[in-house]
């Protein structure tokens, strides 16, 4: 018996402007499980990500969660519907504090869910604590991306997705926000996660999906990927 998937994206067409972008894109995320969308810079993970949210409008194909057909509906709309976004630019409230701007993410889940009191989001986040009322423009790279993951978990998202969480940060930090999303995964979220950096995700994620000019090319277990020489190889050597 399988599971119905949490997200199913189905045949994207996306296009900006008159040049066709992605090409068919298809993927799913099975409840719990840490999907990697892996390619090389341009390939076309950003678009995927915008597509699902529907801020890149889709041509053709479908995004549905839990079954129900979410494309077509605006960002805000899908965003309710139970998916959590962090962008590439993280898109914090650089004025505000860091307690405000967890407070501002806060909301039940599509079901009713309220599963992140800020108390538990500073028991997973302990070094956002101290910062509680430090403006959020004032802090790190790193821990600007931690606030943003911990925005969007506030809103008790189906799905959370991230876009290059590791990107711009020093090794240290991208090693913390690997432990994080580890932890994460543990606690059964289910997560899609872009990311160019292949080795930031083999150790978190549970499966991938190779997205090169704007196809799918591979789709896979980590552990198949991480066998998979010639894959990584030809699309994610850099
Ligand atoms: N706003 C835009 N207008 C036109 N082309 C774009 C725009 N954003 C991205 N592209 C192009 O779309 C392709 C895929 O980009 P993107 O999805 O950002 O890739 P990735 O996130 O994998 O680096 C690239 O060729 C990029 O130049
Ligand atoms: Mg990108």
């Amino acid at each position: 018996m399988s599971t119905q998937p949490v997200v199913q994206v189905e045949d994207l067409d996306v296009y900006y402007g008159t040049s066709q972008i992605l090409f068919g894109v298809g993927l799913s995320v099975q409840p719990g499980e840490t999907m990697a969308l892996l390619g090389r810079n341009g390939a076309g993970k950003s678009t995927t990500m915008k597509a699902i949210m529907g801020l890149a409008p889709a041509r053709r194909g479908r995004v549905t969660l839990h079954g129900r057909v979410v494309s077509g509906l605006k960002p805000y709309h899908i965003a309710r519907a139970g998916l959590g976004f962090v962008p590439e630019d993280r898109q914090i409230f650089p004025d505000h504090t860091v307690e405000d701007n967890l407070v501002i993410g806060r909301k039940k889940g599509p079901d009713g869910q309220d599963e992140w009191p800020v108390k538990r989001i500073y028991d997973v986040f302990p070094l956002l604590e101290p910062l509680r009322y430090r403006v959020a423009g004032r802090l790190s790279g790193g821990e600007q991306q931690m606030l943003a993951i911990a925005r969007t978990l506030m809103g008790n998202p189906a799905l959370l997705l991230l876009d290059e969480p590791s990107e711009g940060l020093a090794p240290i930090i991208v090693q913390r926000i690997g432990e994080l999303l580890r932890q994460l995964r543990g606690s059964g979220a289910t997560v899609l996660i872009a990311e160019q950096n292949m080795h930031f995700c083999l150790g978190l994620a549970s499966h991938a999906t190779v997205i090169d000019k704007g196809q799918i090319v591979y789709s896979a277990s980590i552990e198949d990927l991480k066998a998979n020489d010639s894959i990584r190889q030809r699309y994610l050597a850099l």
